[in-house]
């Protein structure tokens, strides 16, 4: 039986390995998620054939919770909350694993176990890591959800603090393996572990908050892979060191993007923009209407449509879709602009363009895009602020500094499509809406861009 429940967990760990290959292209992601989640089914339906299970009781009761908790927020959570849901997703793995490496620690002692090196090494990393996780990712879930502020918060001599709790929750780690029958120890790890975790996140402004939830995704799998050590489980190591290495990959992709190492967004801490929004906007802004806008898109030849978190909240996209194939069938060449941050989760922009089939050859990443810019007639800005702040280049523009953006003010003429002149996530004022070649179309997304169309129908 041994053997079977193996060879299936070999097949499920091949199943996840061809699940994130096709989650690697927009084309092949639908067959990768399908492929993921079939190989869990198998590793979870496997592991139910443990003959160690003695009541199957308990593994209903928290099935059907888990589901119900699932169902609930799969229906109730918008898309715009997704890196919320993922952040407490994250949290929950970490959680799960100081649990189980604590209650398999518990009965090696109840039967009078004496637990092996691995076993005691492995226990102290699932609670050092989890309880880091667990609490780390509350603290990046209530910052997103606006329960707790977003902006940066320190305590004196925080790093110092930092160093302290690691040393200590490392000693006490030791310990741990020392004398694995005093449990006590191990829960004052996690004691120990998880202030480490709500500080270490405290500090960390909202704008690197996507960065942070990828890195406690790959803490979240680092944490569950030491638990396939403790329960001697294969299929949980090679699953979470998947998570552990595919989450690595997205915060490095990340900080590239950001233009940031990594050690900066964690303990750099940002320094506030001293950009003040009345110096720049005074008596430059110029509104605009759509049928100004209609008037414009009027035998032009090449337009980009840099869309960004906006065009979520207006979920703007089939309108944008719409306007796009209208220019297209008058013969105006339309590409959109896609910056890796954009949105609030990696690739919500593609996600929500792929939804009203755009076609993905549409879509140009940052480097393809910029150099295009400079030959453009109208940049069409739906929703987007940061990610096309020009301020970044600019050394006193705090969170921003640094942080390559699409140059839309490159373009002959930049349309920027938005309700007011309130600042992007980062909080840093945008030089780009008085700029000279720059009209803002004041509105709800997806009212402006459904407005446009129609004015460039009946135009
Ligand atoms: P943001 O800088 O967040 O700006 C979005 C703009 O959309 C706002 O200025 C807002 O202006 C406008 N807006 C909101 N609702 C709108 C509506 N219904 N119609 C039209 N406009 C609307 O967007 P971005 O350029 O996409 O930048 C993303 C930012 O989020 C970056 O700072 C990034 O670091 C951060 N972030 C990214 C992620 C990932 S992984 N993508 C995750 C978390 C955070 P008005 O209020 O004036 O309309």
């Amino acid at each position: 039986m041994n053997t079977l429940i193996n060879l299936g967990y070999l097949v499920a760990a091949a199943l996840f390995i061809f699940g994130l290959k096709g989650l690697g292209h927009p084309r092949t992601a639908v067959r990768g998620n399908l492929l993921g989640a079939v190989g869990m089914l198998l590793a979870v339906l496997l592991t139910l054939l443990d003959r160690h299970i003695i009541s199957y009781e308990w593994i209903l009761i928290g099935l059907a919770i888990g589901t119900a908790f699932g169902v609930i927020l799969a229906v109730k959570v918008q898309m715009t909350q997704m890196p919320q849901l993922v952040a407490l997703f994250n949290g929950f793995g970490g959680g799960a694993s100081v649990l189980v490496a604590g209650a398999a620690i518990i009965v090696a002692v109840l039967h009078s176990r004496v637990p092996s090196t691995q076993m005691t090494v492995s226990t102290a990393t699932s609670g050092l890591i989890g309880a880091v996780t667990f609490w780390g990712s509350l603290v990046a879930f209530a910052k997103l959800q606006g329960i707790i502020s977003s902006r940066p918060a320190k305590i004196p001599v925080h790093q110092l603090w930092n160093v302290l709790l690691l040393l200590v929750s490392l000693g006490l780690g030791v310990l741990v393996v020392l004398q694995p029958s005093a449990v006590a120890w191990y829960w004052l790890l996690v004691a120990a572990s998880s202030v480490l975790g709500v500080l270490m996140v405290m500090p960390i402004g909202g704008a690197d908050m996507p960065v942070v939830i990828s890195l406690l995704n790959s803490l979240s799998g680092l944490a569950a892979a030491s638990t396939g050590f403790v329960l001697n489980n294969s299929v949980l190591i090679i699953a979470g060191a998947l998570v552990g290495a595919s989450g690595l990959i997205l915060t490095s992709l990340m900080c590239k993007a950001m233009n940031r190492p990594l050690s900066n967004v964690l303990f750099g801490g940002v320094g506030a923009t001293t950009i003040e929004a009345g110096d720049i906007y005074a008596g430059k802004v110029k509104s605009t209407s759509p049928e100004e806008v209609a008037m414009l898109l009027d035998g032009v030849q090449r337009v980009v449509i840099v869309p960004g978190y906006g065009m979520a909240v207006a979920q703007a996209q089939y309108a944008v879709r719409d306007l796009a194939n209208l220019l297209e069938s008058r013969g105006v060449e339309v590409l959109f602009g896609i910056h890796p941050v954009a949105g609030r989760m990696p690739g919500h922009m593609n996600v929500l363009l792929a939804e009203a089939n755009v076609p993905y050859d549409k879509l140009k990443t940052m480097e393809q895009i910029n150099p295009v810019l400079e030959q453009t007639d109208v940049a069409i800005v739906i929703g987007a602020n940061d990610t096309v702040n020009p301020a970044a280049r600019e050394e006193n523009s705090g969170p921003l500094a640094g942080m390559p953006i699409i140059a839309v003010d490159k373009a002959r003429t930049v349309i920027v499509i938005k309700r007011s002149l309130s600042p992007g996530f980062a909080g840093v004022p945008n030089p780009l809406f008085a700029a000279d070649n720059t009209l803002m179309l004041f509105g709800d997304g997806k009212q402006m861009v459904v407005e446009v169309t129609e004015a460039l129908q009946t135009g």
